[in-house]
């Protein structure tokens, strides 16, 4: 027998199915609700409301349980590296040695960037934004690949061009922004520590590809790499409802990360680290802030649309700050910062009241500028993780035989009818 639920309204019985998840969890299937009561639901930013079915990550928001097809992301954070992980989301299992080398292949033949992109890139103003370049250029991309995916051949390609291509051209605006030549992609290098070469390797000082360096940014991809529905990712599955192109959906997704509650919340957590570092370090003054209803200071990297509990990813990051700090040969005063705010805050009533612990931007950055990464290309590092995530939800969605285009509905409170009043007469 089908579970259901009953709703009563006026007097009136309704009953709507409900949906188990594999992971128990359960969903009011309202698809025939406006149909059958003439209602809607009323759930801004809906935190209550499941837009699709996915396979592809599980997350437990009062447990701390993030899984990538299955696998733990402590799991594939200390096992696998980032193509790994990319072909994990993409395929729906991690690949075996002849899967890894093929699509490795893949990434390394398809991670040059046409030459008349270059023009472009140095059209921009020095001083803009990374993420405003890196969502125009992906949207810019298609002009040059404007072929249909029609084919599963088709597809993977347009992926691998995507994870490759994107990697090189976030590298190139770095170095144009900086009055650099650009490094190309070596075919002797991987994923990583091409990314690390591309962005600081020079004529006068050769860049020293670090092991622990290269894992770090592994780990760090890993642990970015999907988030299930969240506003970034929801972005790519609105663009493509409306079946607009992959390009336009991932330019899109990137510009929804680019906002400080969502993935700016990285460079938005070191720039607060700094000013209270600045303003002599009182932690408690920052907390005492962030609980003020009349300052709209928030602390940054903390709380979290789904994790009632510490961010498993946060867990990760924080332990990777003093691995990566050691082989960097420097302290980071931030860190320390970090550290007593994080302290200070889960202590505090309100933060454990309203359940607020640190998310994954809360030691991003630390990871970041240990890795020699500019401030203004934190969030661009966020959305070369994420990418795979959004790719492989963009796919699920077009696979979906439920997919509908997105039209959510709304509460109208503005004026009932009235006329026009001749503008003489107003
Ligand atoms: C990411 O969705 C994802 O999965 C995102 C992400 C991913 O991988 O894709 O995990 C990446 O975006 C992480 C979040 C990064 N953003 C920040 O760190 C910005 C700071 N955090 C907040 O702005 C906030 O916590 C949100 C937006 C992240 C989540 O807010 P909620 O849970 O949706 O709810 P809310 O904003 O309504 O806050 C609920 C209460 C409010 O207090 P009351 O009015 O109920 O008394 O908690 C308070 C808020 O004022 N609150 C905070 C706070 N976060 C929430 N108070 C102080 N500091 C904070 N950081």
């Amino acid at each position: 027998m089908a579970e259901t639920v009953t709703i009563i309204i006026d007097g009136e019985k309704y009953e709507f199915p409900v949906i188990t998840g594999s992971e128990g969890e359960k969903a009011i299937d309202i698809r025939q609700l406006r149909a059958k009561t003439g209602y809607i639901t009323y759930d801004p930013g809906f935190g209550n409301s499941g837009s699709c079915k996915s396979a592809i990550t599980y997350m437990d928001g009062k447990k701390g349980v993030l899984r990538y097809r299955g696998y733990p992301i402590e799991d594939l954070a200390e096992n696998c590296c980032f193509v790994e992980v990319c072909y994990l989301l993409l395929n729906g299992d991690l690949p075996n040695r002849s899967e890894y080398q093929r699509v490795s292949v893949m990434l390394n033949d398809h991670s040059l960037v046409h030459e008349d992109m270059q023009i472009f890139f140095q059209n921009f103003p020095r001083s803009s934004n990374p993420m405003g370049i890196l969502s125009s250029m992906v949207n810019a991309l298609r002009s040059f690949y404007p072929e249909l995916m029609t084919t599963e051949e088709a597809m993977e390609i347009t992926f691998m061009r995507l994870i490759s291509k994107v990697r090189t051209m976030a590298a190139m605006s770095h170095r144009i922004s900086r009055g650099h030549k650009i490094v190309y992609p070596r075919p002797d290098y991987s994923y990583c520590a091409n990314f690390l070469n591309m962005m600081f390797d020079s004529p006068v000082r050769p860049y020293e590809i670090k092991k622990e360096f290269v894992d770090a940014l592994n780990m760090f991809w890993v642990l970015h790499a999907d988030h299930e529905q969240n506003c970034s990712t929801s972005t790519v599955r609105g663009v493509g409802s409306a079946r607009a192109n992959i390009y336009a959906a991932l330019s899109a997704g990137i510009a929804a990360l680019w906002g400080p509650l969502h993935g700016g919340a990285n460079r938005a957590v070191v720039e607060m680290l700094e000013d209270i570092r600045k303003n002599g370090g009182d932690v408690k003054k920052a907390v005492e802030r962030a609980k003020d209803k009349n300052d709209p200071f928030r602390l940054m990297g903390f709380g979290h649309s789904v994790y009632k509990t510490y961010d498993p990813r946060a867990k990760i990051m924080k332990k990777m700050c003093d691995k990566v700090l050691a082989v960097a040969n420097t302290q980071d005063p931030l860190l320390d910062i970090a550290m007593q705010l994080e302290e200070v805050a889960l202590n505090d009533d309100y933060f454990k009241d309203h359940n607020l612990y640190p998310n994954i931007d809360f030691y991003s950055g630390i990871v970041l500028r240990a890795l020699g990464i500019p401030v203004e290309m934190f969030t661009v590092m966020f959305a070369l993780g994420r990418l795979p995530g959004w790719i492989a939800h963009w796919r699920e969605l077009m696979d979906d035989p439920e997919k509908k285009l997105f039209r959510p509905r709304q509460v109208y409170v503005g004026e009932t009818e009235r006329r026009v009043i001749p503008i003489d007469e107003r």
